[in-house]
């Protein structure tokens, strides 16, 4: 499997203060900066744009910018987070007209395409498509804010999707996000996530680096118990 990776979600950073705060989780150890973009239309909640995005770039932002959008359509963001310096670009395939054309349309602009389920959002979404995916992403709370339960019943869909990018034999990301504290993350591990999104146990601790070190030790240790 890939070594893991840490993405905390700066929806819960200080934003009166992004650009340190995204220093900080960097020097405390984030593999990617994930970016929740949320359109008070395909989910009740309102947050950040490309201009943004640019801004983390140009204030010297090297890692990997993980853009997850929760916006519909779909199609109309994607070249402009493209200019701003997206990596990945994933996206709910409810929220599209057409999932073909959007997962070509973030690779022509030199993205790396994923897909979003919602915890009651069926995997057969991956049936066409997986093939030319570079990350799964699996909600584990409903999307649109910060701070909520995680949801245990996306755990055995975490398997599965790792069961389908084994068979697929392609290096595709298994990425979870929703309500992944230190308390949890080992089961995430377990279930085949390789990437991790932490919004509010990274932001809201007083330690980001032990934070980050603590959920590296669960991984590691949920790995090394399976093995
Ligand atoms: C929810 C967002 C998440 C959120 C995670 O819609 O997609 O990325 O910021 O925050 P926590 O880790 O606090 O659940
Ligand atoms: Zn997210």
């Amino acid at each position: 499997m890939a070594a893991p990776w840490i993405a905390p979600s700066i929806l819960s950073a200080d934003f009166a203060r992004l650009g340190a705060e995204v220093d900080a989780v960097v020097a405390a150890g984030a593999d990617l900066v994930h970016f929740d973009v949320m359109d008070n239309h395909y989910v009740p909640n309102l947050t950040i744009g490309p201009l943004v995005c640019e801004a983390l770039r140009k204030h010297g932002v090297k890692v990997p910018i993980d853009v997850h959008l929760m916006v519909r359509p779909v199609d109309r963001l994607v070249p402009d987070f493209a200019r701003a310096g997206a990596t990945y670009i994933s996206f709910h395939p409810e929220a599209s007209e057409h999932v073909d054309r959007t997962i070509a349309l973030i690779r022509e602009q030199g993205c790396r395409p994923g897909l979003v389920f919602n915890p009651a959002t069926p995997l057969d979404w991956l049936d066409y498509t997986l093939e030319k995916l570079d990350l799964v992403l699996l909600m584990s709370v409903n999307p649109g804010f910060a701070g909520q339960q995680f949801i245990a019943g996306v755990l055995p869909k975490i398997a599965e999707v790792r069961r389908r990018v084994r068979a697929s034999g392609r290096e595709i990301r298994i990425e979870a996000d929703g309500g992944i504290r230190t308390d949890n993350i080992a089961a995430v591990a377990r279930a085949g996530a390789d990437t991790f999104v932490a919004g509010s146990a990274i932001y809201g601790s007083s330690d980001y680096a032990a934070t980050i070190r603590a959920m590296r030790a669960a991984i590691a240790s949920a790995h090394a118990q399976s093995a």
